[in-house]
Parts: C-alpha cells; structure tokens; sequence
C-alpha cells in the first residue's frame, strides 16, 4: 500500500481509544492504521515524525460566528479568512459558522450571501447553520425542507436580541418545521423581556458601566428561559440543543429534560469555566472586553460547568467565537457603547484558545481524560450535526482532519500568537500546557508551529440529518 503520507511514531486518540499508532493517508484520507507504517513508504511518502506527540482528530467548532452583520457602525472582526486562520492556529480543522437570515430574506439569498463571503478565504473546513430570524409560512413550510435536504440540516433561533428574538408561537412553529425535516434545532435562552426590563431599570439609575451587562442579564432569566425551550421542545416532541450554558440552574433544566425522556444536547464554552462577572468589572472600560450573552458568572458557576463536562451533561465544547476589536469605534468601545453598556456588541473571540485552554485546565489538570477531550472538542460535534464518522476521528475512511499535540509546550497567551481580527483576547496572560503544533486538513498541512503553511485548503461540508433528530424522519 502506498501513501501520501505516514503520521510515525505517536499516540493516536480518539473518543473512545488511546493507542500507539502510525497513519497511513492517502488522497485526503485515512488509510491505515498500524504500527511500522513508515517501513512501507514510497520515495513521494511524506513523513511527519509524532515522537511525544498526540495523534488526535482535529478541532471541530460547531458555534462560530464569522462576517456577521452586528448593528449600526458596528463591524465583526473576523471574515472567514482571518476567522479560519485563527481557528487553524488553534487545531481546529472544521468550523460550523452561523448564516443570518434577515428579516424579509428568503434562506437561499441568504446562504447564497454566505458562501460568497466564505468562497475561497477559508483555511480548514466550513459548513453552515442558519438563524431563523423570520419564520414565516414560506420559510418554514418549503424554504426549510428543501435546504435540509440540500445538506443545511441544523440552525439557531435566538430567545433574546431585539430583531433576532422569535416569540413563542414562532418558536413553537420552526420546531414544528424541525420536526417534519428533521432539522437539528440550536436555542440561545435568555428573556429577552426581563433583560429590556432590567437595562431601562439600570439606566435610570445611571448604572451604565460594562459591568452591567452581567447584572441585567442574571441566571434566572437564562433558567427561565432555557426551562420554557426545554418545554417548547417537549410539547412539540422534537430535540433541542441548548447552546452556551453557563451556570448550574441552567444546566439542571437539560437533566430533568433528560430524566423526562426528551432528546437534548447541551453546549458549554470557555469563558463560563475561567472568567467571571468580575472581569466586566476592570477598570474604565476595560471590562468590555467580556461582555458576552450569557455573562460570565461566578467560582460556582464555573464549577457547575465542569461538572457538566465531566458527567456527561454537556456534550459540545464550543467557542462561540464573536469577535469585535475593543479600542475601536466599529467595535467594542463605539461611541455609543462608551456611554452605556446597553450599546456593547455582544461576543468576545475564542476560537484559537478553546482547545489549548481546555487542554490545560481540563485534561493535565485531571477533570477529565484525553479520551473525553476529543468527543467534547470533535466528535461530538460531528456527530451530533451530521458529519461522522467523515470527521471527528482517526479511523480508516475518515477524512485526514489532524491534529499533533505536543502535551508538555508550555505557552502564555498573548493576542499576537491567535491571529484572529481582534485586538485583544479575554485570556491574555493564560499560561497554558499543551499546545497543537501541526494540523492537516483532509491530508494537507495547513498551520505547523504557529503559522499558517498553506492558504484556502478549507472546502464547504454539506451534511447529514443529526441522529439526534434522525429517527423521525
Ligand atoms: O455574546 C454572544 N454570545 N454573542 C454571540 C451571539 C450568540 O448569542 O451566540
Ligand atoms: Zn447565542
Ligand atoms: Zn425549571
Ligand atoms: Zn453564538
């Protein structure tokens, strides 16, 4: 047998295994798996030497917002080129962006504005999810099906956001569509109603500083909400996924869900295991740099979230990548935004960071194993959204998405190394152990040592209908 190339001399890990291993790639793909593979080469094989390295699945980000459209003057700081660049120094080799439907848009004009903004700029692997921001009878009764069809098989709806938020019976009808399709629904759950509550209330009394952000945005109108799409879903008889958990309250409403019998996924991020509300609280306006939809919240919060990692209760370990520049008029700190945090773009970046901090904070620390890592950063989600076992493993027939890991590269985070579009990360100064030093892309070496060795590699991914949802179709 010959190959394009030979991974020699690593540790493979998967979801399930840890093994030594070396890979035998061929047109993109994984071809064998054994030890001695190298003794097999061709003169044309490439040998990529894994001594003290992890062999693992690349990266799969299945909740990145990338070249989104954010509001008057406000411009998000990553494209698809600077958003993949940053995902690849990080070991992702798949992202699962956001294409937004604006109001009135039929979904293929919106798609169609998405894949001309992705066209040709992404380094790793792309697909989309679409947010339903406009779920009329058109869009639900035949845009929908005809797109799951084509491959567009999950999308998002927003409880919270004036101009994104669906009310419920809008809610309660895309999971209706959902059902029929077999679409994969994801839910951002915050009321939207309490927070406008709470921001008039606020800014009343003059309390306007970013720190704000977190208090009129407190867990019970996340619980509240997460409670009432639980139930949505239940009544509807159809799988939700909960996105971007962030406290305990939240996180118990998916387990009664589950004691219940329904069919939940739930998604947790970085910045509700390492950062807090007091973060918002720096000094001046430094605190807008974490303001993001949930809030940060506090040390118990925190503790809840890897609870739920390390029992199973979460699933998918995202960025939600969100990226606006902090000292910049379009960004963060818009002249609006200096005067009350009502006007802060919500998001922070995270897609480069994401799997180094749960590396270190997760893996060497002891919470959970390498085993665990790679279904929480990979597997999972190419399961749960449709792309296994293409991706998410190291297996024979798999795409050779590829990530080496060197378990003992010690690194503090600085900006400079993430390459993304913003001008600040909210883990400067992080020291991380463990580090992605090489990432192959279907067989290609995309990012090597912290650069990026090869430009555009990054193909569309069409997808298959989740198994989650998959039984009723
Ligand atoms: O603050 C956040 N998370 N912004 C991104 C949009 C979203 O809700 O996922
Ligand atoms: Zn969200
Ligand atoms: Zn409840
Ligand atoms: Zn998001």
């Amino acid at each position: 047998m010959t190959f394009d190339t030979v991974i020699a001399n690593g540790t493979v890990v998967t979801a399930s295994d840890t093994f030594r291993s070396d890979v035998g790639i061929r047109e993109g793909r994984i071809v064998a798996l054994a030890e001695g593979l190298s003794a097999s080469a061709g003169p044309d094989t490439e040998i990529i030497d894994a001594t003290g390295l992890y062999v693992m699945p690349g990266g799969i980000d299945s909740h990145v917002h990338l070249d989104q459209p954010s509001g008057e003057g406000i411009v998000m700081a990553d494209d698809f080129d600077s958003g993949t660049r940053s995902a690849a120094i990080g070991g992702n080799s798949a992202v699962l962006a956001f294409c937004m439907q604006e109001k009135g848009q039929p979904l293929r004009e919106a798609l169609k504005d998405y894949h001309g903004k992705a066209e040709g700029k992404c380094h790793v692997d792309v697909s989309f999810h679409m947010v339903i921001t406009d779920p009329t009878p058109e869009v639900l009764g035949q845009e929908l099906p005809a797109l799951v069809e084509d491959g567009y098989t999950s999308l998002k709806v927003f409880m919270t956001y004036e101009g994104l938020r669906l009310r419920d019976d809008e809610i309660l009808a895309t999971l209706d569509s959902a059902r029929r399709t077999g679409a994969l629904v994801m839910v951002h759950c915050e009321n939207e109603d309490a927070i406008r509550y709470l921001i008039g209330r606020h800014e009343e009394e003059g309390l306007t500083a970013p720190k704000y952000h977190a208090t009129t945005r407190p867990v019970a109108a996340e619980r509240e909400a997460t409670h009432r799409a639980l139930s949505l879903a239940e009544i509807v008889d159809v799988p939700i996924v909960i996105v971007h958990v962030s406290n305990r309250e939240a996180m118990e409403e998916i387990r009664r869900a589950r004691v219940r019998g329904q069919k939940i996924a739930g998604e947790t991020c970085p910045q509700y295991l390492v950062l807090t509300a007091d973060d918002l609280d720096l000094d001046g306006l430094e605190g807008a740099k974490f303001v993001c939809s949930p809030p940060p919240r506090d040390k118990p919060s925190q503790d809840a979230c890897w609870e739920g990692l390390e029992q199973g209760v979460f699933d998918l370990f995202s960025s939600d990548h969100c990226p606006f520049r902090f000292d910049d008029p379009e960004g963060k700190l818009n002249e609006k935004g200096k005067r009350t945090f009502r006007w802060i773009p919500n998001g922070i970046p995270g897609v480069a960071t994401r799997l180094p901090i749960l590396f270190s904070e997760g893996v060497v620390k002891g919470r959970i194993d390498l085993n665990r890592f790679v279904a929480l950063t990979s597997t999972n989600h190419a399961k749960l959204y449709g792309m296994y076992p293409q991706k998410g493993t190291i297996a024979v027939g798999a795409d050779a998405d590829i990530a080496l890991w060197d378990p003992r590269r010690q690194q503090v985070l600085t900006n400079d190394m993430l390459q993304h579009g913003t001008d600040y990360t909210p883990y400067e100064g992080m020291e991380i152990t463990g580090w992605p030093v090489r990432l192959l892309v279907r067989g290609k070496t995309v990012m090597s040592e912290g650069a990026l060795v090869d430009e555009g590699a990054g193909r569309y991914v069409p997808r298959a209908r989740s198994p989650l949802t998959g039984s009723r179709v």
